[in-house]
């Protein structure tokens, strides 16, 4: 891989937005805030840029990427929606989900962004910076979250910098991001199905559809080379000291990354970093991959992780923690 490129750094104001959009039409690699994490962008038409981005990420071409658009009517366009699928697009688009549907026989998409499936993944962002740029370049945009492949993702500008300096083309930066994991992916409209928990809890979008989410078979979330989403296997989203889960009191040489009210024994963590003393899911999501970077940095010799509950926003970040323990 060639990191010979000057990645600059931009604070996110009008003529930068314009600027990320020109580079897009370009077929450069720009990274940009979403509500959700930091993504790295490319024209999703444009096969070659597609092509070194999965280079830029050192991802597998098999696993396909998010086409993000800016509204209802783009994303009409490369994709078929059923009634389940516009009434979740009502609800919460923009926002923190991703629906995988059936491409439209005239889909502009690369065939590379989809790796071939007869599906794509979609989303409509909230976060200004993204549909500014989404607006300006008018296409559809693959954004993939902007860290090397397997890594913990982005939720700020400098850690997307640490990851991918002299990668990439541009970083556009807006700040930390609000929802802190990946969106929520759902799929297979007859059988709805939750490919990926993440930022928009599993409970709202039941109540949209008036019924439960599948899990995806078994087989799908295990390290096949055809996963249904193979964001889902359990080698991603690793730092690379160990993780317990679940602690209840803490080891010699030790990192605490608690939840709540603090262990009795935290003094003894060589560091400790509370994702929401209060405990607040919403916080502890913000908070999680900024702090599993930071930890990661004290070189201790495990992260033990207090039990975080599993509703709402909960079941993405112990999704999350159970892949960066696997
Ligand atoms: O919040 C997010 O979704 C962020 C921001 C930047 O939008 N993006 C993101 O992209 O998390 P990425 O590439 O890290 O994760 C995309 C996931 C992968 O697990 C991929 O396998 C799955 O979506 N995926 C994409 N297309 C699919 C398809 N046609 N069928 C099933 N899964 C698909
Ligand atoms: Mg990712």
């Amino acid at each position: 891989m060639t990191t010979d490129l000057t990645t600059e750094i931009s604070l996110a104001g009008e003529a930068e937005l314009g600027r990320a959009a020109r580079a897009l039409a370009k077929g450069r690699l720009v990274a940009f805030p979403t509500e959700t994490v930091y993504g790295l962008g490319a024209d999703a038409t444009d096969a070659d840029a597609i092509a070194r981005l999965y280079q830029a990420k050192g991802r597998p071409a098999f696993n396909p990427l998010i086409s993000h658009v800016a509204d209802l009517a783009a994303a009409e366009k490369i994709a078929r929606f059923d009634a389940a699928a516009l009434a979740l697009a009502r609800a919460f688009w923009p926002g923190p989900l991703t629906m995988v549907l059936p491409k439209t026989r005239d889909c502009a998409v690369a065939e590379l962004a989809t790796a071939g499936l007869d599906t794509i993944a979609i989303r409509i962002p909230s976060h200004p910076v993204a549909r500014a740029i989404l607006n300006l370049f008018g296409k559809p945009v693959v954004a993939p979250s902007a860290n090397i492949s397997g890594h913990v993702s982005p939720t700020t500008a400098q850690h997307v910098e640490s990851d991918l300096a002299g990668r990439i083309d541009l970083i556009v930066d807006g700040g930390p991001v609000d929802v802190g994991v990946e969106s929520t992916i759902v799929g297979s409209f007859d059988e709805p199905m939750l490919l990926r928990p993440g930022g928009l809890p599993r409970e709202a979008i039941e109540r949209v559809l008036g019924r439960a989410l599948l899990r995806p078979p078994v087989d799908v979330e295990n390290d096949s080379a055809q996963p249904l989403a193979p964001g889902m296997l359990t080698s991603h989203y690793a730092p690379r000291t160990r993780v317990r889960l679940n602690a209840t009191e803490i080891a010699p040489g030790e990192a605490l990354l608690a939840f709540g009210p603090l262990l009795k024994d935290a003094e003894r963590a060589v560091a400790v970093m509370n994702l929401s003393l209060s405990g607040d899911l919403n916080e502890a999501a913000a908070n999680l991959f900024g702090y599993l970077r930071a930890l990661d940095a004290r070189m201790a010799q495990t992260i033990a992780v207090m039990p975080i509950p599993n509703h709402g926003l909960g079941e993405a970040i112990n999704d999350r923690l159970r892949r960066a323990a696997a």
